[in-house]
């Protein structure tokens, strides 16, 4: 049985008083549209037709490929909406499934709920039900005498009786794909000048059609978002759910509140993950790790068994055994291999720095490829910039840096050499060398008496 699912995202989104569309305002740091539409592929198996309307463009731009997209102008409601989908499903699935895009936290399985009651429904379509004390705006359900379904009624239209009833309308729906299309040419226009597709259900019960609801009982994932307010609230759940995962899953997150985890992030077993700590986008973390306090990492790997205190790093790779922190600061391209130590208010940026290598202190590193077991001195500069280039820096292995040195690129610095305390290295060094001084001259061949 094919199912397909609809996405209604064209909303104007008004009581988000912002510029960009309501749908892509971010949830634990991915647009909001992103869960729904996943969870819909997910359910479906299928890529989900989205509504886009408000904001088309952008919209359309962040989706891509992963959803067909129809627009509908002028936004004329909720049904107006899926009809827009007409010409692209009509006849060529069995069920339609329809969601909103600012729901980000109702999971696949309860879709998939809802798909299976409909696929046992005699009944054209069946809805997402939920109690809550609080209406929160929500339609409201009405059941017959029987206990059947009946009608949605929207807040606005509700009589006094209507609005005490706590059953309300989630907004997600599953529809048999012949009954669908006609009955939304049939819906009437509201008082608001709007289509709902929440009329369906009278349309459905109308004509004897049975309407069959699925009552969910976790109101968290049928926070819908309409205000900054809501995108808090939608927030503080999300990273509560992604917390959860990643501590039954053994990571331990000494205060879960102040641990921001996007929903990309990998840990491994045995990682504790310090307060304050934002791990984004498709950041890997190894096992047995120590993890901040204050520590930001996006789209970093960091392998086992490393301590990271206080470090911001961004598009890095750490292997294991890597010690960083406090108050250091990985950019993009930075690799750290294994045993690595880089202490306090160091930078460094598309480097490797092989194993072993020690970086104590205050230096900056850019564009450079750096051996085994070199020691880096305080206040190490590669000055890899000379206003137009970028230029490369290679160190050997075993090297000595002596503190405050500037390595004026391109340059490069053989094997075990070493550089006196001040140094401003403008020309290459062998290997085995020392060199001294501004600008930095050898001074004397070193290994050379061990040899004779
Ligand atoms: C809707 C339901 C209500 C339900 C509530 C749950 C209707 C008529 N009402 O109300 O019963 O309790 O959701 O959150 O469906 N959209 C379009 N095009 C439009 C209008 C809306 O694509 O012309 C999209 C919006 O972008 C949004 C979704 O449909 O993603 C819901 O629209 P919204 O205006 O938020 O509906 P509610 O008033 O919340
Ligand atoms: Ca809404």
């Amino acid at each position: 049985m094919k199912i397909t699912a609809v996405i209604l995202a064209a909303g104007q989104g008004t009581r988000m008083r912002s510029d960009l569309p309501k749908v892509l305002h971010p949830v634990c740091g991915v647009p909001m549209i992103e869960y729904a539409l996943r969870a819909a592929w997910d359910a479906t198996s299928e890529v989900p037709v989205v509504v886009i309307g408000h904001g088309a463009e952008a919209v359309n731009e962040f989706l891509g490929e992963t959803a067909r997209c129809v627009v509908q102008d002028p936004q004329l409601g909720t049904g107006h909406a899926v009809q827009q989908a007409e010409s692209t499903l009509r006849g060529k699935t069995d069920l339609v499934l329809v969601a909103y895009a600012d729901m980000p936290l109702l999971r696949p399985e309860t879709l998939k709920q809802l798909v299976e009651v409909q696929k046992v429904n005699r009944g054209p379509l069946s809805i997402m039900t939920v109690y809550s004390p609080d209406p929160r705006g929500f339609g409201r359900v009405v059941r017959g005498p029987d206990g059947g379904v009946q009608a949605i009624v929207e807040e606005a239209a509700a009589t006094g009786d209507q609005l005490s009833i706590h059953e309300l309308n989630v907004g997600v729906y599953c529809f048999s794909g012949e009954w669908l299309w006609d009955a939304l040419h049939q819906i009437k226009i509201s008082q608001k000048g709007e289509y709902y597709l929440t009329d369906t259900v009278a349309l459905a019960v109308q004509a004897g059609l049975t309407v069959q609801a699925l009552v969910i009982d976790d109101l968290v994932e049928t926070i819908g978002i309409n205000t900054r307010v809501h995108l808090a609230e939608a927030e503080a759940a999300m990273r509560q759910h992604i917390n959860h995962a990643h501590m039954l899953a053994g990571v331990t997150i000494v205060d879960p509140a102040s641990t921001y985890i996007e929903p990309g992030v990998k840990i491994g077993r045995d990682t504790v993950v310090w307060p304050n700590t934002y791990l984004r986008g498709k950041t890997v973390i190894g096992e047995g790790c120590v993890i901040g306090p204050n520590t930001i990492a996006e789209d970093t790997k960091v392998g086992d068994c490393c301590e990271i205190l206080a470090a911001v790093m961004e598009g890095a790779v750490v292997e294991d055994n890597v010690g960083i922190g406090p108050f250091a600061r990985l950019r993009k391209g930075a690799h750290l291999c294994r045993g690595v130590h880089m202490g306090n208010f160091g930078e460094v940026k598309d480097s490797i720095l092989g194993s072993g290598t020690k970086m104590g202190h205050f230096s900056y590193i850019g564009n450079a490829k750096i051996g085994e077991d070199v020691n880096i001195g305080a206040g190490t500069v590669t000055c890899n910039y000379d206003g137009v280039h970028k230029n490369q820096t290679e160190i050997g292995e075993g090297a000595f840096i002596g503190s405050d040195t500037m390595l004026v690129a391109p340059v490069k610095l053989g094997a075990r050499s070493r550089t006196g305390a001040g140094a401003v290295v403008t020309k290459d060094v062998e290997p085995d060398t020392l060199v001294v001084g501004v600008p930095a001259r050898a001074i004397k061949k070193l290994n050379e008496a061990k040899d004779d």
